[in-house]
């Protein structure tokens, strides 16, 4: 069996820290709406538990690029600035859209984990188990959308393409780049 490629595995590592770092940007857009527009508690209460699990993500992948010595993406800046808005803005929209984006975002996410899990190998053992249990947490967080509401009925499935486009968008760039 050939081994992984070394390159391979740091652009793995390259766009998991920016989904993660993203992840956390859209509960802190989803939270400063929380804070100041929309009165939730209970949405709010599952917003800062799901960011718990996304900052415990994206400290590991933090931790890998800087001992792997890998370059992070550039658009790191971008992506902040658009996962700050994309959670603002779907959380003034309401509990249904905010719900659905988590819901959109993790979808993609659990197929783009899985994806690297199938590719890595012995020689990467504790990466790939890692990013299985990160896996397993994001099919959690996705439950939880769908049990707090997310549904892609009606106006909703426009809602859910784009976010899914964008983020497929940004997966693609974040691996090179
Ligand atoms: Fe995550
Ligand atoms: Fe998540």
């Amino acid at each position: 069996m050939t081994k992984i490629n070394k390159r391979r595995v740091e652009e793995f590592i390259r766009v998991d820290h920016a989904g993660e770092r993203g992840a956390v940007k859209i509960y802190e857009g989803q939270l400063l709406a929380l804070n100041t527009f929309v009165k939730d508690e209970n949405l709010k209460k599952t917003i800062e538990e799901m960011k718990v699990h996304e900052k415990e993500h994206c400290e590991f992948f933090e931790n890998e690029i800087k001992k792997r010595n890998i370059k992070p993406t550039k658009f790191l800046p971008l992506w902040d600035l658009l996962g700050v808005g994309l959670g603002f803005g779907s959380t003034l929209l309401g509990k249904k859209a905010a719900m659905l984006c988590t819901a959109s975002v993790e979808e993609v996410i659990d197929e783009h984990y899985l994806n690297q899990i199938n590719q890595l190998d012995k020689s990467e053992k504790d990466l790939k188990k890692k990013i299985s249990k990160f896996r397993q947490d994001e099919i959690d967080h996705k439950d939880i959308a769908y049990n707090e509401g997310a549904t892609k009925k009606g106006p909703y499935l426009l809602l859910d393409k784009i976010i899914k486009t964008g983020s497929r968008i940004a997966i693609n760039i974040s691996e090179k780049i």
